[in-house]
């Protein structure tokens, strides 16, 4: 799996708590892109290498998640999520066919948000209903400007 990474200046040491657990798995590969002064241009350059296949999945962080998420969300096609648990991350992945992970540094500490990436990336898209749904809303993204 490559995977791309992107954080803020709130995020630093989550960025380097979540790599440090992300060199512990054997199957991916990490891109980072490094902290952006602000919260947008790091989530777009992220959200925009995945809309592009140059990345499968994306992990992004700020203070509380929600910036980035929003911003991610902007780019056509992409699916991005705000998750400060496990649960959520391991559906939004099987229900939603997320492309992208934010968490809140401000919000959630190393260990959980170390759960929440392993959740996030061990999960599998489910298809069938699911899909449905969401193919659902990115027709609509589709057929909007
Ligand atoms: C930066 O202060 C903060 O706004 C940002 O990290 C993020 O939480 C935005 O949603």
């Amino acid at each position: 799996m490559k995977i791309a990474l992107g954080y803020d200046h709130t995020a630093s040491l989550l960025k380097d708590a979540v790599m440090e657990y992300l060199t512990t798995r054997k199957d991916v590969t990490v891109t980072d892109f490094g902290a952006s002064p602000e919260y947008p241009e790091g989530a777009l350059a992220v959200a925009k290498s995945i809309a592009a296949g140059e990345h499968e999945l994306g992990i992004l962080l700020c203070g509380t998640g929600a910036g980035m998420s929003i911003a991610a969300n902007k780019v056509r096609g992409i699916r991005a999520v705000a998750c400060s648990e496990p649960y959520t991350a391991k559906l939004t992945r099987e229900h939603n066919n997320t492309h992208i992970i934010c968490i809140g540094a401000r919000v959630v500490g190393t260990e959980l948000a170390k759960m929440v990436v392993a959740a996030f990336l061990d999960a599998v898209p489910e298809g069938g209903r699911h899909a449905k749904r969401v193919e659902t809303f990115m027709a609509y993204e589709a057929n909007t400007n």
